[in-house]
């Protein structure tokens, strides 16, 4: 089992509410480490870039509305198998679908208001994680309690 690291967007429905903190939370105690965290404000060529499978879609200008109309975090995390372990624990995109101990199935009813975006394979987190993060703003750093979240041999 490799380490990977996977991009994450708290999208503005999750600043307005007020619940940056519970979800970051729950990344961190799950085990997952943090290596870039930052605020943001898109614009809509950020949106193009990062959405651009979805232009053309009837919902796509009230997507763009909507994750330009307040600030975002930006997170890049990282831990064995990252990518499907933060897929999963977000939940399915329409948050009505996602079981409740999930992030949408906690926090959300919507499946644009659904507080959080996760990139859906490595190959993607990858450019996700360029895509929002410059090299110098990524840490890698050693920490303590890592020698306890798995076995030396899921981290290799
Ligand atoms: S799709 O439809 O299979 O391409 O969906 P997906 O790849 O999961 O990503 C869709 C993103 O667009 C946001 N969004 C909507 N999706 C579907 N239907 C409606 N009406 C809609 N409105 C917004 C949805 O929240 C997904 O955002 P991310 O940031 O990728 O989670």
């Amino acid at each position: 089992m490799a380490v990977e690291q996977t991009l994450i967007l708290l999208k503005p429905d999750t600043l307005q509410r007020g619940l940056i903190g519970q979800v970051i939370g729950r990344l961190e105690a799950r085990g997952l480490q943090l290596n870039g965290c930052k605020m943001m404000h898109l614009d809509k060529s950020k949106c193009d870039e990062h959405y651009a499978h979805l232009i053309g879609k009837p919902f796509y200008p009230g997507l763009v509305s909507f994750m330009t109309s307040a600030p975002i975090v930006a997170l890049a995390v990282s831990g064995p198998e990252a990518v499907k372990v933060v897929r999963d624990m977000c939940g399915p995109t329409n948050a009505r679908n996602a079981m409740p101990g999930t992030i949408r199935g906690d926090f959300s009813l919507s499946t644009q208001y659904n507080v959080i975006h996760a990139s859906d394979s490595l190959e993607t987190a990858k450019k996700e994680v360029a895509r929002f993060f410059k090299k110098e703003e990524l840490f890698a750093w050693e920490r303590m309690m890592d020698k306890m979240t798995a076995s030396p041999d899921e981290k290799k």
